[in-house]
């Protein structure tokens, strides 16, 4: 089968069965070319929620079936890969988590929402990169415990001085990879290059960006740029989405090493497989972790980004 005829298999059997497949911006472009809905984790959110398909296919990682799950307990949610999760959300246990909290009394808790369902049931507010800023900013706790992602906990404190917060060791390893010295190549190599870069990268590279934002707004930064180079600071498939929407601009990878296998494991042939029944995993989950916690992504969509 060719790609243009198993993405047709796709779109048929998906219209058939009323499916709507979302898809993660870090998804390849064959993916993206069968998706209803491609973006960022937060957009991914609401664009769950509205969908009235019985069955949601979600092209990307563990944690964000689980959220469309949680906000949609009656529809059919799948994974596109049963192997597909993200490391970082896995890094704290809800254990762990329990524990930590009475260390840190009169804290409120936000969680990133690359986090397990289960330690969502202990956080107060979920965040994503793009609304993270603005929904701290608006609750009225001073004092903030923010998991498990510090790269991206120190650059959203840094936009919030007057609140204090705390973090525990966590983050991506992908945008970790990412060094200074990357940066200062890819500047000696590109100088007239405009440097964007995810918050999930350590500070001393975010420090050195142009613009630092989600995978959206990295997107929609280089889109309506009048700049005509971009190094572009996050999983490389952005790299590639960037040159198919932009032909007249350029897009270079602030490093070679900044790929997301968990990303990577869904291929179109998965996608094909979900929609016709024999592959993905369908998400379940007990109603008392789902209603404890939907708690916090219902604060964050109430919170409104
Ligand atoms: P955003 O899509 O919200 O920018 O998140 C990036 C990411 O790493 C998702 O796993
Ligand atoms: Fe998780 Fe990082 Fe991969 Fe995103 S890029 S899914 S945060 S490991």
């Amino acid at each position: 089968m060719t790609t243009m005829e198993m993405q047709q298999e796709i779109l048929r059997i998906k219209r058939k069965k009323n499916i709507c497949i979302l898809a993660h911006a870090y998804q390849s472009q064959d993916i993206w070319e069968v998706a209803d809905y491609i973006g960022d984790s937060f957009g991914l959110c609401k664009n769950a929620q509205r969908s009235d398909a019985e069955t949601v296919l979600m092209c990307g990682v563990r944690f964000m079936a689980e959220t469309v799950k949680i906000l949609s307990p009656d529809k059919r949610v799948l994974l596109s890969h049963p192997d597909a999760g993200c490391p970082m959300a896995e890094q704290i246990s809800r254990e762990d988590l329990i524990e930590i909290k009475k260390q840190y009394p009169g804290h409120a808790v936000v969680a990133y929402i690359n986090t397990t369902a289960e330690l969502k049931t202990e956080c107060d507010v979920c965040v994503t990169s793009s609304s993270a800023p603005s929904i701290i900013r608006k609750m009225p706790e001073e004092k903030i415990l923010f998991i498990p992602d510090c790269n991206l906990g120190s650059w959203i404190a840094k936009q919030i001085p007057d609140k204090e917060f705390a973090f525990i060791h966590g983050g991506c390893p992908t945008h970790a990879r990412i060094t200074k010295e990357e940066v200062e190549a890819a500047r000696r190599a590109h100088p007239n290059a405009k440097l964007l870069v995810h918050p999930e990268c350590r500070p001393e590279v975010t420090a050195l960006a142009d613009f630092a934002g989600s995978t959206t707004e990295i997107m929609t930064y280089a889109q309506k740029s009048e700049a005509d180079e971009f190094i572009i600071g996050t999983e490389n498939s952005i790299v590639q989405h960037l040159q198919f929407s932009c032909l007249d601009k350029r897009f270079y990878p602030l490093s070679k090493t900044c790929i997301c296998q968990n990303m990577k494991a869904t291929t179109l042939a998965d996608v094909l497989h979900c929609v016709d029944g024999t592959g993905g995993e369908v998400i379940e989950m007990d109603a008392a972790t789902m209603d404890a916690a939907r708690r916090s992504i219902d604060a964050m969509l109430a919170y409104g980004g």
